[in-house]
């Protein structure tokens, strides 16, 4: 079976009345998408910001009379829209077609993040099975790629290792397996503690060695390894607590920072860190630093 698409371009003033018109004709779905490269980073509680420039899809079964569509669409709301495409879309095993975007990945010298269905490519790697979920870290984010490559990085034999924003739980299993004797992985969605547990037993971690929990019940621990990928706002406002769960002489890696935030996120972790020179990655940066003795 095929399917029709009608892509419009139009700004947010539109976005509520070209929606429910289309829903009005028939479309299956309608998706909005940013009409240009503006990306919109850590929006104000309450708010939904919308692109300048945006996109709307609609999608409707092939039967769809999609000239009808465009002139219901002309002469209710004129000037609605700057510029219209309709393409057939093919169908596709969508299930499946996801899932030829993911292969292993090697960050550092030793780790590598495998999806299931993929043949490890170095069966003597420390190799992190993954397969994307509901929560936040496959390793293809250059936030997540920028913490493996430091984990990797480090000696972790014996260590206590805190994941703060723990996600799908990617570091403190890459943590573990390279080596960390215990590691807490801490996040406000329930989904993320979740997530964090189903991987950690894919990965053939022993139950003992991976706590999770939510900030308010984080135990009174210091750990020896700190790592934070959150975004810059959480992270300034988290500098103290996340001073307090390192150890004087452990290590901290930050990340989820755009570059030009990044001078901001360590003046707010300087007066506990010495931290180091900033590493990029396509527009993201990560911090690390030594907790020091205070
Ligand atoms: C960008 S994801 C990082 C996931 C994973 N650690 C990775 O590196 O791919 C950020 C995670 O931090 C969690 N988070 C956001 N604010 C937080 C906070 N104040 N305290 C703890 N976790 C938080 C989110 O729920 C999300 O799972």
């Amino acid at each position: 079976m095929s399917w029709i698409q009608i892509k419009l371009d139009t700004t947010p003033d539109h976005s509520e009345s070209v929606e429910d018109l289309l829903l009005e004709c028939g479309a299956l779905a309608v998706t909005f998408l940013d009409g240009c490269d503006q990306p919109l980073y850590e929006p104000d509680l309450g708010t939904t910001p919308l692109w300048n420039n945006l996109r709307i899809i609609g999608l409707f079964t092939a039967d769809a009379d999609m000239d009808a569509v465009i002139a219901h669409l002309n002469e209710t709301i004129p000037g609605s829209y700057q510029a219209h495409r309709v393409e057939i879309v093919e169908d596709k095993d969508w299930e499946r077609e996801w899932m030829t975007h993911f292969h292993p990945m090697q960050f550092g010298e030793r780790l590598w993040v495998c999806p299931s269905w993929k043949e490890v490519p170095d069966a003597n790697a420390v190799n992190l099975m993954l397969d994307p979920g509901l929560a936040f870290g496959t390793g293809t984010h250059p936030t997540t790629a920028l913490c493996l490559k430091w984990l990797d990085a480090q000696d972790l034999a014996g260590k206590q290792v805190i994941d703060y924003g723990c996600g799908s739980g990617i570091l403190a299993i890459g943590a573990l397996l390279l080596g960390a004797e215990h590691a807490l992985g801490v996040d406000t969605d329930p989904q993320a503690l979740e997530a964090s547990r189903d991987n950690a037993e894919r990965n053939k971690i022993a139950s003992g060695r991976l706590h999770v929990c939510y900030p308010k019940d984080t135990p009174d621990t210091m750990a020896d390894v700190m790592v934070a990928n959150i975004l810059a706002g959480p992270l300034m406002s988290l500098a103290e607590t996340l001073a307090s769960h390192t150890k004087p002489g452990g290590k901290l890696a930050l990340s989820g920072i755009l570059s030009e935030q990044a001078e901001d996120v360590l003046a707010a972790y300087e007066p506990w860190f010495e931290m180091d020179p900033v590493t990029e990655m396509d527009g993201w940066v990560r911090l690390s630093g030594v907790r020091r003795n205070n």
